[in-house]
C-alpha cells in the first residue's frame, strides 16, 4: 500500500490561529462574549480531537457551555463506528432546530468519523438544514477557516473529501482538567478488519514523530497531568511509517525517561501485532501501568478469519499468557463483537470458552453493527437480532461474572492509586485508578485530586471496588 505522507506546515496552522484572532476581534468590537458548545461521541481519539476543537474556539475568544440554547457556535463530534452512535447523533442534531429557533443566529458544525461518509453527508446536506458546516477528521486542522467562511458568506460549508489523512502539529489544545491527559501518538488504521468503517473514515495509519510526543508528554508533565493515554487505533503499527528506528516499544521507554511522578496508559493494541518487546518494555519501565486492552473480537478462528484479524485464539491466548509472564498484576481487557455474519452457536462458544480461559478483567462486548461498504456488509447474515441479543446477554452474563470474582480477590489489598476525580456522592465522595485503571471509590478530602495515595480495598464488585485511605 503506498501512501504519500501530507504533512500541513506548520505556517499553515499559524494561519488558522490567525483567522481565530481575527474572528476574537470581532466578537469583541460587537461587544460579544460568545460561547461554544462540543458534543462529543465516540472514542477517546473523538474526546482528543474535541480538545483541539476547543483549543480553536478558545483562541476564536469563546468561553464553554453544555447548554445547546445558551450556545453561540454548536460542535458535533461524531462516531461512525456503529449505527447506535450515528442515530443518537442525527436524533440530537434535529432536536437543535429548536435552539436555532431561538437564536437564529447560532451556528452547527457536523465534524468527525460520521460525515466522512459520503451517504452521510448527504444526508446532512438534504434532511438537517439546521446544519451550516459539516466537515470530516481530515479537515480539523482547517476549522477556523471553514468557521469563518460561514460567518462571512452566510452560507453552508462542506468539507468532507475523500482522504488518506494529513499530519498536523501545532494545533492549540484545550484540555479538561488536570489530571488525565490523551495524547495522540498515531492516528488512521490500515488493518480493515472486514466490519470496521474506521480505516475508509479515519485514513491511513500515520505516525507523530517521536520527538513531538516526547516533547507534549513532557509539557504535560510539567503542568501536572499524572496519568498520560497514548492514543492510536493501534498502537504497536507506531513508528512502521517513519522508517526513524524507532517503534512503539522504544516510545514508552523514552516518555518513561521523562522526570516526574506519573503513570503512561495506551490504547488500543492489535493481536496481531502485540511483541513481547513491548510486554518486556511495560514490565521494565516504572511508570507504564500494568494495563493492557487487547481486543480479541470473537473467539472463534473462523470468525477471526471473516473478521480479517490475522491471529487466531491460540495465538491470542499465547500472547495474553506471555503478557502476564512478564507482568503477573496486569489488568487485562477486551473488546468483542457478538453476531458478526453468520457466526453460528458453535462460534459464539468457542468466545465464551476463550473469556472463561482468559478472564479479562472487563470486556466491552457489542452487537455487530452493519457499515456500508465495509466487506463484512455483503456476507450473509442468516441470524436474528433476537439469537444475537441472546448471546450478547449471555457473554454479559459471564464477563460481569468474571469482573466480579476478579474484583473480589482484591479484597484487603493495600493499592496504590491515583485520585482522580469528585463522584457528587457523600458516601463515597472521591474516585481513583489503580495502576491497572480499575475505579476505586473512596471518602476523603477533595484536596487529594492529583495525588497518589495507598488504599486499602474494602469491597469489590462486577463494576469498581470500594476502598479506605491508609494512613501512614
Ligand atoms: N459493529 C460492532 N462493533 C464494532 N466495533 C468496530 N466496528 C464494529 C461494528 N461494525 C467494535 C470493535 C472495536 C470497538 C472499538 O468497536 O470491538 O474494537
Ligand atoms: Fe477497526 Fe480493526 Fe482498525 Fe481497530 S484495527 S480501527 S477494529 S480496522
Amino acid at each position: 500500500m503506498s501512501y504519500e505522507r501530507k504533512v500541513i506546515d506548520i505556517e499553515k496552522i499559524k494561519e488558522q490561529e490567525g483567522i481565530c484572532a481575527r474572528i476574537s476581534a470581532r466578537f469583541a468590537a460587537e461587544g460579544k462574549r460568545p460561547l461554544a458548545m462540543v458534543d462529543t461521541y465516540g472514542c477517546q481519539q473523538n474526546e482528543a480531537d474535541s480538545e483541539k476543537l476547543r483549543g480553536y474556539l478558545a483562541e476564536m475568544g469563546c468561553g464553554f457551555t453544555q447548554n445547546e440554547f445558551q450556545a453561540d457556535i454548536i460542535v458535533v463530534n461524531t462516531c461512525a463506528v456503529r449505527e447506535h452512535a450515528e442515530m443518537r447523533v442525527l436524533g440530537n442534531v434535529g432536536a437543535l432546530n429548536h435552539s436555532k429557533k431561538n437564536k437564529p443566529e447560532q451556528i452547527i458544525a457536523v465534524c468527525g468519523c460520521m460525515v466522512q461518509q459520503e451517504h452521510m453527508a448527504e444526508k446532512i446536506k438534504k434532511s438537517y438544514p439546521v446544519v451550516d458546516l459539516v466537515f470530516g477528521p481530515h479537515e480539523l486542522w482547517r476549522f477556523p477557516e471553514l468557521i469563518s467562511r460561514v460567518m462571512t458568506g452566510h452560507r453552508r460549508v462542506f468539507a468532507a473529501e475523500k482522504s488518506d489523512g494529513v499530519m498536523a502539529e501545532g494545533i492549540p489544545q484545550q484540555r479538561d482538567g488536570g489530571v488525565k491527559a490523551w495524547l495522540s501518538i498515531m492516528y488512521g488504521c490500515n488493518n480493515f478488519c472486514s466490519y470496521c468503517v474506521v480505516p475508509y473514515v479515519r485514513g491511513r495509519e500515520r505516525s507523530r514523530r517521536p520527538e513531538d510526543v516526547v516533547a507534549e508528554a513532557r509539557q504535560l508533565v510539567e503542568q501536572g497531568y499524572k496519568d498520560i493515554t497514548l492514543l492510536g487505533q493501534n498502537v504497536n503499527s507506531y513508528g512502521k511509517d517513519l522508517g526513524a528506528g524507532v517503534d512503539f516499544a522504544d516510545l514508552i521507554r523514552m516518555i518513561n525517561d521523562i522526570p516526574g511522578d506519573f503513570l503512561i496508559r495506551f490504547m488500543t493494541s492489535h493481536p496481531k501485532d502485540a511483541t513481547e518487546k513491548l510486554f518486556e518494555t511495560m514490565a521494565a519501565c516504572e511508570k507504564c501501568a500494568h494495563q493492557l486492552h487487547l481486543p480479541v473480537q470473537s473467539g472463534s478462528d473462523r470468525i477471526l478469519k471473516l473478521m480479517n484479524r490475522s491471529y487466531d485464539s491460540a495465538k491470542y491466548l499465547r500472547q495474553a499468557e506471555l503478557a502476564r509472564s512478564y507482568m503477573p498484576d496486569l489488568v487485562l481487557t477486551t473488546d468483542i463483537i457478538v453476531g458478526f455474519p453468520g457466526e453460528t452457536e458453535e462460534d459464539f462458544e468457542d468466545t465464551i470458552r476463550l473469556c472463561e480461559k482468559v478472564r479479562f478483567d472487563a470486556m466491552f462486548t457489542f452487537i455487530y453493527s452493519k457499515r456500508v461498504g465495509t466487506p463484512a456488509a455483503s456476507m450473509p447474515d442468516p441470524y436474528t437480532r433476537e439469537d444475537k441479543q441472546r448471546h450478547f446477554d449471555r457473554l454479559m452474563e459471564v464477563s460481569n461474572r468474571i469482573s466480579s470474582e476478579k474484583h473480589r480477590e482484591y479484597e484487603g489489598r493495600i493499592l496504590r492509586v491515583l485520585v482522580d476525580g469528585e463522584t457528587g456522592r457523600d458516601e463515597y465522595n472521591l474516585s481513583s485508578r489503580t495502576n491497572g485503571g480499575r475505579l476505586v471509590h473512596l471518602r476523603g478530602n477533595p484536596a487529594l485530586i492529583g495525588r497518589f495515595i495507598d488504599v486499602k480495598i474494602c469491597s469489590g464488585n462486577t463494576w469498581a471496588l470500594y476502598g479506605e485511605i491508609e494512613n501512614g
